[in-house]
């Protein structure tokens, strides 16, 4: 097994040619550790496993069995961009599962964020297991680990993520092509494989997804919400150029009504909260200052496209106090 430790004249990965470099690197490797053999990869569309998948394409091509799982707490138009980008551009064998219903199912009246996130993470692994054991002729599996997971200073993933394969799931080796490298780096290897920017440079998204943006027991109809207002925000976002710049933009909707007015009566609905955050490393957080103008036409957007809305927050709150998320 290759070494987990970064030697010290491992040079910094910031332009294209060294991307490339590296790129040629691994795909000898992978090529010299798998050879004709199988390899399989969870690919969730984040930026680490599109980046080790796109790498791995290079190298084994039609050997590399992705599986994307829909858990159903996707932001809208994920999965169609994994599918587009791995199966259409770059002919990926992809496995696309929609387990949509045996997630919410699971999920159905549980209000508490942990077991949430447990229930979450467990069922994940049990979808990803089913098709590990039907592709009974993969010998390998490929993850996207970076250097900030081995180094525990990850405190994302660390502190939140359940995971691990059962034992009894046996393969030859573990395939981790970007181990080594730190979030910026992969972001340049990612675009010199010549992956979309909407893919390399999207902010961090939980593992849980919308789930935790969905407060208390999640239902169909908040998920939705949930959904469409993320879209308006994210696509405002980007018309602002401020994709890639903050470091993570989303809505929330809690488990909680307001009385609005709708063809001249009280209404009671769903709000909407709007977060903006800027961090280095999520401990802390601040507020990214929206810019007024641009604040409004989100709010107007979110009333008038997103029915069952009928109320917007912006959320000021740094962490400390609050926390990113708001579960
Ligand atoms: P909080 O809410 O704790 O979030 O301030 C810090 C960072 O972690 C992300 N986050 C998660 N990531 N699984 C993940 O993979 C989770 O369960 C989870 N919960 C929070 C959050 O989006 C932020 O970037």
């Amino acid at each position: 097994m290759s070494s987990n430790v970064r030697p010290e004249t491992m040079e910094r990965i910031t332009t294209e040619a060294l991307a490339n470099a590296f790129i040629d690197e691994k795909i000898a490797e992978i090529k010299a550790q798998v050879g004709n053999k199988k390899v399989l990869l969870a690919l969730s569309g984040g930026v680490d496993s599109s980046v080790v998948a796109a790498l791995l394409i290079k190298a084994i091509g039609q050997n590399l069995v992705c599986v994307h799982v829909n858990h159903g707490l996707l932001r809208k138009g994920e999965p169609e961009q994994v599918i587009e980008v791995f199966k259409n551009q770059m002919n990926a064998n992809l496995i696309y599962i929609d387990a949509t219903d045996r997630f919410l199912d699971k999920l159905a009246g549980v209000e508490e964020p942990e077991r949430k996130r447990k229930i979450i993470g467990e069922e994940f692994i049990r979808v990803f297991e089913e098709e590990a054991r039907k592709a009974s002729d993969v010998d390998f599996l490929a993850q996207g680990t970076i250097y900030p997971d081995i180094l525990e200073s990850g405190p994302v993933k660390a502190h939140h993520n359940v995971g691990g394969l059962p034992e009894d799931i046996h393969f030859e080796g573990l395939v981790e092509p970007i181990k080594l490298l730190f979030k910026d780096e992969v972001r340049v290897v990612g675009r010199a494989l010549g992956l979309p920017s909407g893919m390399v440079d999207r902010q961090p998204f939980p593992g849980p997804g919308l789930g935790v943006r969905c407060t208390g027991a999640i239902t169909r109809e908040r998920l939705n919400l949930v959904r469409e207002s993320d879209a308006i925000l994210r696509e405002e976002f980007a018309n602002a150029g401020l994709a890639g710049k903050v470091w993570q933009y989303f809505t929330i909707v809690p488990d909680c009504k307001s009385v609005g007015v709708k063809d001249n009566k009280r209404a009671v609905e769903n709000f909407v909260v709007i977060r903006a955050v800027n961090t280095v490393d999520a401990m802390t957080a601040t507020i990214e200052p929206i810019p007024y103008e641009l604040l409004n036409k989100i709010v107007s957007r979110i009333i008038t496209e997103v029915p069952g809305i009928n109320r917007v927050l912006y959320d000021l709150t740094p962490k400390p106090s609050g926390t990113i998320e708001w579960e």
